[in-house]
């Protein structure tokens, strides 16, 4: 085939369409591998690009050659002569700007995205790549047109003062957001990933670009905020100078309690609370006497502010059960007057309806079937309720105690350890016992005892059991029974937990003895 099309690409132009080809491969195959959104948009565009320069070029290599200036020489290779047809020049000047942009493109993905964010992790501002990238190609294009073209470049800029003018004027606000945006930059008062707070936006930085910041909520909205108002107001940042935060929460409490019990409350509560950091300390203050509670302040800290909700309500769900315990008051501040008289009767009919209610309960506890009702009745007069929020610790391995822990409602897991290792022993509900052999033995808490849900108890101390053990000594044999089976299955437990301690320690050994020859060149010493 002699089409003259055909014969242009291969003659001279073969291995720039071949090149053209092996770059828009590498650059698709870096498309593919990259997960950062700005270099899979990059690479798109470089590959849009290069195929704009392939298809200008083939409309140069198609146009005539009287067109394009061209003489043929008698050898039959081409020489410029004539004054190019102004379609040529347009082409032509249009395919070097195309190839001037590739090409910053090009140096971009693999110099900056490549080299010295990836490879040399140093971390460059958007826009003061951009910015490199549009002086570079500014002064390109000035070039090209300076030697491609007839246009009086420099008259350009020595007559266009006024069109500078009524440009500048018209992009005031936009010229500001970029210097803006640079300073931002170059200041690096936030980072993308920072949590950030803007008068009464709070969010995620989730880009920063020439003309604005881009915030996303908690409610994941996108809030775009222009980046010369960033800088003319207040910006708090919450992951800097570093990511860990203190959360401040007051609490209200009546003032019949003593601080020192609340200030104990409010510390076992942060003290459970999962992602409250447990350095630096929690600081518990008096902070004020209200009109009708004591206000407290707790001061925690927290490793990401990006967890604040969670953790905050985690913290004040669990004040609400460790208040319960200790019956702490939380006052609520009603201003009218409601008169309801406490008198002793009603106050005995309300317990009365308490131990009621616990009595029938105890009734079904099957530990409890050889009471006669009497005795239950007694027992039930005497128990007190418990209440545990999820994750709480009921029990603690080692310490002393002297209640039985009756399962109202709710579910808790036994655990026992050793030596840093634990295992679950059993998961208890709804009417189900434990802490019985503290109770009866007066040995430390044998296990932990975590409850997995929001868990009620019926708790009855020595004293009140003291009672019943004497009345009925059945019952004891009736706890001894599964006391028994329990123990049985604790001991079975600690004991594989010793021995998985004690191999860990050989194994230990053995590797260190093995560093020690090999750092001294020994060898094992054989046995004679
Ligand atoms: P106590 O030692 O007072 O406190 C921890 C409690 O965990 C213990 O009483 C038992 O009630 C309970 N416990 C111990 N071992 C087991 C087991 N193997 N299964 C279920 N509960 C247990």
């Amino acid at each position: 085939m002699n089409h003259p099309l055909i014969e242009q690409i291969l003659s001279g132009s073969g291995l720039l369409y071949f090149v053209l080809g092996l770059l828009v491969l590498a650059t698709l195959l870096v498309r593919g591998l990259s997960n950062d959104a700005h270099v899979r948009r990059r690479c798109l565009f470089l590959v849009g690009l290069l195929v704009l320069f392939a298809l200008l070029e083939i409309t140069l290599a198609w146009i005539p050659e009287e067109l394009a200036g061209f003489v043929t020489r008698p050898d039959g290779g081409r020489a410029p002569g004539l004054v190019p047809h102004p379609a040529y020049q347009v082409v032509s000047v249009v395919l070097l700007i195309v190839g001037l942009l590739a090409l910053l493109l090009l140096a971009m993905i693999t110099l900056v995205d490549f080299l010295l964010v990836r490879r040399l992790h140093f971390e460059i501002p958007n826009i003061l790549r951009d910015a490199t990238v549009f002086t570079f190609f500014f002064v390109g294009v000035l070039l090209i047109l300076y030697y491609r073209t007839d246009l009086n470049v420099t008259g350009l800029f020595t007559t266009s003062a006024v069109i500078s003018v009524v440009i500048g004027l018209a992009l005031q606000d936009t010229l500001g957001n970029v210097f803006s945006g640079l300073a931002l930059q170059t200041e690096r008062s936030f980072n993308v990933g920072d949590w950030v707070r803007f008068g009464d936006r709070e969010g995620v930085v989730a880009d920063i670009s020439w003309r604005a910041t881009k915030l996303r909520t908690r409610e994941n909205d996108l809030v775009i905020i222009p980046n010369n108002v960033i800088s003319k107001d207040t910006l708090v940042n919450y992951s800097a100078p570093t990511r860990i935060h203190a959360v401040r929460e007051l609490v209200g409490v009546h003032y019949r309690h003593p601080p020192a019990d609340v200030i104990a409350a409010l510390a076992e509560a942060a003290d459970q609370t999962e992602g409250v950091l447990k350095r630096p300390l929690v600081d518990i203050r008096t902070l004020q006497f209200g009109d009708f509670s004591i206000t407290y302040e707790v001061k925690y800290w927290i490793k990401d502010y990006a967890d604040v909700e969670d953790i905050k309500n985690a913290f004040m769900t669990r004040v609400w059960y460790a208040f319960s315990r200790r019956a702490i008051e939380i006052p609520f501040p009603i201003r009218n007057l409601y008169l309801h008289q406490v008198t002793p009767e009603t106050e005995r009919a309300r317990e009365e309806a308490d131990d009621e209610r616990i009595y029938q309960y105890l009734r079904r506890v099957d530990l409890f079937d050889a009471l006669s009702q009497e005795e239950v009745r007694g027992l039930a007069a005497r128990a007190r309720v418990e209440k545990f929020y999820a994750g709480e610790t009921v029990l603690t391995q080692g310490a002393l105690g002297d209640s039985l822990y009756i399962i109202d409602q709710g579910l808790v897991e036994v655990i026992v350890s050793h030596d840093g290792r634990s295992e679950r022993l059993a998961q208890l509900g709804p009417r189900a016992f434990f802490g019985e052999m503290a109770l009866l033995t007066g040995a430390e808490r044998s296990a932990t005892v975590i409850a997995l849900k929001p868990t009620h108890f019926f708790v009855i101390d020595r004293e009140a059991f003291r009672n019943t053990l004497e009345g009925n000594p059945r019952i004891a044999e009736r706890i001894s029974e599964t006391l028994a089976q329990r123990e049985r299955q604790r001991e079975a437990t600690l004991a594989a937990l010793h021995e998985a301690a004690a191999r860990s320690v050989d194994e230990e050994k053995s590797q260190i003895l093995s560093k020690i020859r090999d750092f001294f060149g020994f060898r094992e010493t054989e046995e004679t």
